[in-house]
């Protein structure tokens, strides 16, 4: 499994991690099936420094959404695919974890989380071979999928930070 994060993008990014995520994830599951370990916290369970990388690195995202917009409606084709490797490879975490800080956040983030950064990082992808085949509608559809992707994880993820993004009744039942 591929994994980046948006946050732990950099991370996904480099071999060792994704081995050590899909090893992380896959433990996780073993474990949760037989009810031996709750959810991890997530980011709110982080230490304070991490968790200030982890929202560094969301502004980043932010900064890398705005400033596709204009190169997207230009058909500024480089630059749409430069802006989309940036989004894949994550910002500041990507640069500035050291690998204990790498191991506490796979150990700290649910593995719905990080199939979400994965899945995310593939669209950066889509996104960024779209650019390179000058295709706009497809470039298009894939800055959609990954807005999708920023409120998907917020939705489920980040309502605390978010609140009106909270789903609206009961919690829906627990899955990932
Ligand atoms: C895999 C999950 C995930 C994805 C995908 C994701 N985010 Fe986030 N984001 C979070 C979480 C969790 C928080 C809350 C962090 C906290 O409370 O410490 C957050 C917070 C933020 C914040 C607020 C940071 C702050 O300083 O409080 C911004 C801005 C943001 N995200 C932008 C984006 C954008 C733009 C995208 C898509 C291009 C995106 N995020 C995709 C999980 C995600």
């Amino acid at each position: 499994m591929r994994i980046r994060f948006v946050t732990v993008t950099l991370l996904a990014a480099a071999a060792i991690a994704a081995v050590a995520l899909s090893a992380q994830v896959h433990d996780h599951a073993a474990m949760h099936e037989t009810g031996a370990s709750a959810e991890p916290a997530g980011v709110a369970g982080l230490p304070p420094e991490l968790r200030t990388l982890f929202k560094l690195e969301m502004a980043g995202l932010q900064g890398a959404m705005l400033e596709l917009f204009p190169a997207v409606i230009s058909g500024d084709w480089e630059g749409i695919a430069r802006i989309a490797v940036k989004i894949r490879g994550g910002f500041v975490l990507a640069q500035q974890l050291t690998p204990a800080q790498r191991e506490e956040l796979l150990r700290a983030l649910p593995a719905g989380f990080l199939e979400r950064d994965a899945e995310f990082h593939q669209l950066a992808t889509g996104l960024e071979h779209a650019a390179h085949r000058k295709q706009a509608d497809v470039v298009a559809f894939y800055v959609n999928k990954l807005t999708e992707g920023c409120v998907g994880c917020h939705s489920r993820y980040a309502t605390e930070r978010f609140p009106a993004l909270a789903p609206a009744g009961p919690a829906p039942a627990h899955a990932h």
